[in-house]
């Protein structure tokens, strides 16, 4: 099966990304056909530093392979090395109804927040990544649940299209894990981690030991002292035994049991042990990445030839059928 993803290349990569999606990608590179990409042209319609761009885009690469990538079998490359995703993102922009953009949650959120700079990137950016999903004819693309309306919209200009034009395109489905779609912020428990927060919300892939020991004992928790999954009543602790138990494979009441009778402590102090322990190895591989200099563009423009290849064959398809030849 064909899969596609990708993610923006600014701010730091944490565990809400990793649980739900990078350890998707992982588990699924060795069976499927897998197209990983940086989403660096997704990334200029909100606030940036240019001089950092290239940067940040080699530091996604090294956490996707600290993280277990494997560039032998996933494509992995930049969005803006295959000039076809912004040419089908125009194509797809004359046949997707704007009033299904406007009703975006993160185009309504991200217009909020950056009230200032309410740009066209901004309403279009389901468009681009329509056309990333569709470029490749992807049947499935694993993100965390936010992304989940953006795949609705894509299925939806997917059905326009063949409609339109004749059948092209698959309409993909999500691919979302059944735990920790939607991993929560440390210090809000409401609100989703994002990397756009404070740095005390998130954990990093790469934070040191000290940093997550400290950022899990002051993680947001509630009243009372039973560690118990109850995801309305406790918001916090719920959050924390989610990742306790992806981290560690252990069911959410095993580990209850484990800590029942306990309190809040110790459960946080044993969970800043499993932390600091799964992510050791992404920190030694990090670390042993940042020395080889070439191999990050080595694997973006091995990635670029492959991911071209069938991005070329797509586009001359949809030429033809859209009358542009
Ligand atoms: P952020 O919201 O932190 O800026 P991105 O928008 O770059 O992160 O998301 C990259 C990927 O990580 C997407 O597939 C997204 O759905 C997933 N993701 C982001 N935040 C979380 C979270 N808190 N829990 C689970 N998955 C998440
Ligand atoms: N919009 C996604 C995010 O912010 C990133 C992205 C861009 C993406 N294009 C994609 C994800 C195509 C999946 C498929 O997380």
């Amino acid at each position: 099966m064909r899969i596609v993803s990708g993610i923006q290349p600014t701010g730091q990569i944490h565990l809400g990304n990793y649980l739900g999606a990078i350890k998707q990608w992982i588990d699924l590179q060795n069976e499927n056909e897998c197209v990983f990409f940086i989403a660096d042209l997704h990334a200029l319609t909100t606030p940036y530093e240019t001089k950092l761009l290239q940067k940040s885009i080699t530091e996604k690469v090294i956490a996707y392979l600290a993280a277990g990538l494997n560039p032998d079998k996933a494509i992995i490359f930049k969005q803006s090395d295959v000039k076809e995703h912004t040419e089908l993102a125009w194509l797809l922009n004359t046949i997707c109804p704007i009033g299904e953009l406007e009703r975006m949650t993160q185009y309504k959120d991200k217009s909020k927040k950056y009230k200032d700079n309410i740009n066209a990137g901004l309403l279009t950016y389901p468009v681009l990544m329509s056309a990333d999903i569709m470029l490749y004819k992807a049947m499935a693309v694993p993100t965390g649940k936010d992304q989940e309306q953006h795949v609705e919209l894509t299925r939806t200009i997917a059905r326009k299209f063949n409609q339109r034009f004749g059948e092209t395109f698959p309409e993909p489905k999500s691919m979302m894990p059944e735990y920790g779609a939607k991993l929560m912020s440390l210090t809000d428990p409401k609100k989703k981690m994002s990397k756009s927060d404070e740095p005390k919300s998130c954990i990093f892939l790469f934070d040191e030991p000290e940093v997550i020991t400290k950022k899990i004992m002051s993680a947001e928790t509630d009243s009372g002292k039973d560690v118990l999954y109850n995801i309305t009543k406790k918001p916090g602790i719920s959050n924390l035994l989610v990742i306790y138990s992806l981290l560690t494979k252990k069911s959410i009441k095993e580990i209850e049991i484990e800590f029942k009778d306990k309190g809040y402590g110790e459960f946080k102090k044993s969970l800043a042990n499993v932390v600091v322990n799964y992510l050791e190895p992404f920190r030694i591989k990090k670390k042993e990445f940042e020395t080889r200099d070439s191999y990050v563009k080595e694997i973006l423009e091995k990635g670029q030839a492959r991911a071209r290849v069938i991005a070329e064959a797509t586009m001359k398809e949809v030429r033809e059928k859209m009358g542009i030849i």
